[in-house]
């Protein structure tokens, strides 16, 4: 993304700040929406996976435990933290995946969007949830960081790009999946 199109979601945060305290209640819901919108877009920005990449499947192990603590919190947590994690991801050279700019473009700016907004809310001093919480995200950060440096070996090429997508669709799939049992 670039610096304007960044500068612009700025400038429109700073418009919707008091709305979106509104939304803190809703957060599930919010966040089904988000990976809702984030699963068509991955979908939308490229083809089905290539047959020539089929020989760099990876198996990435997503840390299915942090969705499952007992605390309703931690996991809205952990959820916010896989989306700053992918957002991250989607940061990086995408110039060999050749991918629809038009709906890669759209799933970064959502994912921003969602991030900054549940900023405000969410991430406010909840201590308590200190301990489970650091342990979350650092399972989390293994396994994304697993995926970033699949990336950086294979230089940011077309197959690992369409390897990481199918990656990051199967674990927002499964996020979803999670979020749904969590009615507030
Ligand atoms: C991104 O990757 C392409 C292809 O490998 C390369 O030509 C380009 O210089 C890279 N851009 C950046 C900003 O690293």
């Amino acid at each position: 993304m670039s610096t304007f199109g960044l500068l612009q979601i700025g400038l429109m945060l700073s418009c919707t700040t008091k709305i979106s305290s509104l939304h803190c209640n809703h957060l599930p819901l919010q966040q089904s929406k988000v990976i809702e919108s984030s699963l068509q877009l991955l979908d939308k920005m490229g083809e089905k996976f290539p047959r020539q990449c089929l020989g760099e499947k990876m198996f990435f192990r997503f840390p299915e435990q942090v969705l499952k603590a007992r605390q309703k919190e931690t996991v809205k947590v952990a959820v916010e933290e896989i989306f700053q994690n992918i957002f991250y991801i989607f940061s990086k050279n995408l110039t060999l995946a050749a991918w629809d700019g038009r709906a890669l473009e759209q799933f970064q700016n959502g994912l921003h969007q969602q991030i900054e907004q549940v900023e405000a809310c969410v991430i406010k001093k909840q201590t308590h949830y200190f301990w489970s919480r650091e342990a979350s995200r650092l399972k989390l950060k293994k396994y994304f960081q697993k995926i970033d440096c699949f990336l950086k070996d294979r230089q940011h090429s077309l197959c690992s790009w369409e390897v990481s997508r199918a990656e990051m669709r199967r674990c927002l799939q499964f996020v979803d999946k999670v979020i749904r049992r969590l009615d507030d």
